[in-house]
This record gives structure tokens, sequence and C-alpha cells, in this order.
């Protein structure tokens, strides 16, 4: 049996993708290893918890010793790494944090990896999930590509920056076996109410105010999460060593634009007059060092190893609010206690 290591498996996307392997690979051992910050919720897996293929290791990655000892307990034959600290907006609020769980845990997971794989590193395989953002940011037009030079502009795409050179470095270095892929913002089901889709749904579900940061002209490529775990896959799978793949739903909104279009569909879902929920919108002081546009350019993943998004985004944000709204006892969960905190004290000056 392959075991197979998914670092912050209770987060967003990390849940999906635990689902996804779990069921999919019933002859693989997924074992899911997260510290569960305020960002990961076991909640998220209470469809998968019992199925005997599935195992949770509550480890911090920034705990060498910790890591070590989960590679040294299991037979590790791959490792999907989203373990990280994931929203910008926390990481101008608290650099030093992102720091050390997104290089400092990375390495940690490197180093475990390395040791425990070096008699037949040809057999296993390190995969660093990664994001668009560290190639900075776009103008009105151009696509990043893979050979789009790196150039991050928050603390957060700089420590991702980081752990993807450090990545690239074991390949060259140590020959140890690793591929990466960076990907465009995801939405969908069980993302943490701090970023944009998620929040404003939420807000408009409790008719507060939606925050719209600067002009809300900023663009951003949507990608359906599940389209991202499929892509994983296929990476993990087919993906060449030592190589990076893009991943992007080839489908750019203005912050603006989108917030409009959720509250045309909230509105609809809610029985609310046309136009009740955009009244809502509030422009707000916008993010320090706001990157402008990204836009993926995913044409090397289409064309190596067949990869293509399955939804349409109407389609997939439909869903998402849909799903929002049948769960809005997950929302209340997480929203109570420290996030309610943590969104009082961004918002209060803005
Ligand atoms: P998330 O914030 O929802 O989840 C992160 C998970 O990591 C949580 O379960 C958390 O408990 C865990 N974690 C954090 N610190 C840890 C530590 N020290 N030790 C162990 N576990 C820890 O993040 P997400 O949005 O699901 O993103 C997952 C990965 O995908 C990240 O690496 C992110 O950079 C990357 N990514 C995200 C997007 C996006 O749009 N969300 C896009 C591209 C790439
Ligand atoms: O591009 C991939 C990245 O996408 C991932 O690497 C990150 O982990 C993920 O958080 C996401 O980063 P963004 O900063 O693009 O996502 P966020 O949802 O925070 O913001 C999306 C856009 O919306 C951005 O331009 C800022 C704006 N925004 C965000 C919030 C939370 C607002 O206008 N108001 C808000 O309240």
């Amino acid at each position: 049996m392959k075991t197979l290591l998914i670092t912050g498996g209770a987060g967003f996307i990390g849940s999906h993708l635990v689902r996804f392997m779990v069921n999919k690979y019933p002859e693989y051992r997924i074992i899911n290893l997260d510290k569960l910050t305020y960002a990961g919720n076991l909640e998220n897996l209470r469809d998968v918890e019992e199925k005997e293929n599935y195992l949770f290791v509550k480890t911090d990655i920034n705990d060498a010793d910790a890591v070590q000892k989960v590679f040294d307990e299991f037979d590790i034959s791959g490792v999907i790494h989203l373990a990280a600290e994931s929203h910008v907006d926390r990481s101008i609020t608290n650099p030093t944090e992102f720091i050390y769980t997104n290089i400092v845990g990375t390495i940690n997971l490197l180093n475990a990896a390395r040791h425990q794989w070096k008699d037949k590193p040809e057999e296993h395989l390190f995969y660093h999930v990664s994001t668009d953002e560290v190639y900075g940011s776009l103008g009105d037009t151009g696509l990043f590509t893979e050979a789009t030079a790196y150039d991050p502009r928050s603390p957060y795409s700089a420590s991702k920056a980081s752990s993807d050179h450090l990545v690239r470095a074991y390949f060259h270095t140590f020959k140890l076996p690793v591929v990466i892929s960076n990907c465009s913002n995801n939405y969908g089901g069980y993302q943490f109410p701090e970023k944009l889709i998620p929040l404003m749904i939420h807000n408009i579900s409790n008719n507060k105010p939606l925050p719209v940061y600067g002009k809300g002209l900023n663009v951003r490529d949507w990608l359906y999460v599940d389209d991202h775990t499929s892509a994983i896959d296929l990476i993990f799978h087919k993906g060449t060593l030592g190589e990076t793949y893009n991943i992007g739903g080839n489908n750019e909104w203005t912050n603006i634009d989108l917030v409009n279009l959720l509250c045309r569909i909230m509105d609809e879902k809610l029985g609310h007059p046309e136009g009740t929920s955009e009244k809502l919108i509030t422009y707000v002081t916008d993010r320090a060092g706001h990157d402008l546009r990204y836009a993926i350019d995913s044409s090397k993943l289409q064309n190596e190893l067949g990869w293509e998004p399955s939804l349409q985004f109407n389609e997939g944000l439909e869903k998402t609010v849909e799903w929002y709204l049948a769960n809005e006892g997950w929302l209340n969960n997480v929203t109570s206690g420290d996030y309610q905190k943590y969104y009082d004290n961004m918002y209060k000056n803005r």
C-alpha cells in the first residue's frame, strides 16, 4: 500500500484534496498532517474520517523533530505539501508567522523526506503546492507562464517564493524528486471566510457591509477548487520531476464585477428584490501593496497532461453560494471566537 502524506489537509484546498484522494484511491493510505490553526478544521473532513485508508496526525511542520517522527513512523512514499499560512492580509499584519510556517516548515519537510528517502529517492515524490502570487503583479495585459521571473510583493508571496526556491534547490543539490504547481485564486465550499468570496457571502447573509478594497479594480483569475484538486492528482501521477506547472481558470474578474455578480446570485437565492445586496457594497482603504492583476497561462498543463477546468464560473459560483447557504452552521462555527476578533481588528480602521 502506498502511503501519501498530505500536509494542511484540514484547510480549504487540503480538505478537498484529502476527500478526493481517499475516495479515488482506496489502495492508498492517506495521512493528513495538520497543526489545526484557525484555518484548519476537522469538520471539513467529517465524511471521510471513518474511512479505513484515512489517518489524521496533529503535527506542527515548524517542529522538525515532530515532522521527522512522522516520517520514521510511516513508510511515506509521497508528500503533497499544502500546509501554509495563506492569507495575504494576515501576512501584512504579522509577517513573521509566514516565515516560520511557509519557509521553515517547508524545509523541515524537505529534510525529513531527504533523510528518509536517501536509499531509493526515485520511488518517492515531494509535491509542493504553491501560488501564482510568486510571479508578482501584471499590468493590463500578459499572462504568468512557468518562465515568468519571480517577483513576490507581499510577505505571504515572498515566503511562498522562498519555499519554491528551496524545493527546487533540493532537487538540484540533493536529487530529491520534486514537482511544483503554482495556482491562481481558488473558490468553493469550506473556504475560510477571511477570503473574498466566502467573506462577501457571509456578510450578505448577515446584512453587513461588503468591504471592497480600493476601487475594486484589481483582477484575479478564479478556479473552482475541485479543478485544482484534479490538476494536483494529474501532476502528482504524471508530472515530470523537477518541473513546474501553472494552474489557472482562464477566468479573470475585477473584484467589483465579481462582488456585483455574487450580490445578484445571493438576491436570487435569498428571494430579495434585485439590487438589495449591492447596496451593502462599501469601498474601504486599499490593501497595502495590493497586486493589480494575476492571470495564468496553464497551456503547459493542458497540452502536456491533458488537464482542463470542468466548470464555467457562473455554475461554480452558484454551486458555491448554495454550499454556504446550506452550511450556515459551518460558517457560524468558524466565524465565532477568534475569527470575530480578527475581523473586528482588520476592518476597524478601513
Ligand atoms: P488554508 O489557510 O485554508 O489552510 C492551510 C492549512 O494549513 C490549515 O489546515 C492549517 O491548519 C494548516 N497549517 C498552517 N500552519 C501549519 C503548521 N505550522 N503545521 C501544520 N499545518 C499547518 O489554505 P488554502 O487556501 O487551502 O491553501 C493551501 C495551500 O495552497 C497553501 O500552500 C497556499 O499557499 C496554496 N494556494 C492557495 C490558493 C487559494 O486560492 N486559496 C491558491 C494557490 C495556492
Ligand atoms: O492567487 C492565489 C492566492 O489567492 C493564494 O495564494 C492565496 O492563498 C489566496 O488567499 C488568494 O489571495 P488573494 O489575496 O488574491 O485573495 P483574497 O480572497 O484575500 O482577495 C481577493 C481579492 O479581493 C484581492 O484583490 C483583495 C480583494 N479583497 C479581499 C478581501 C478579503 C477585497 O476587496 N475585500 C476583502 O475584504
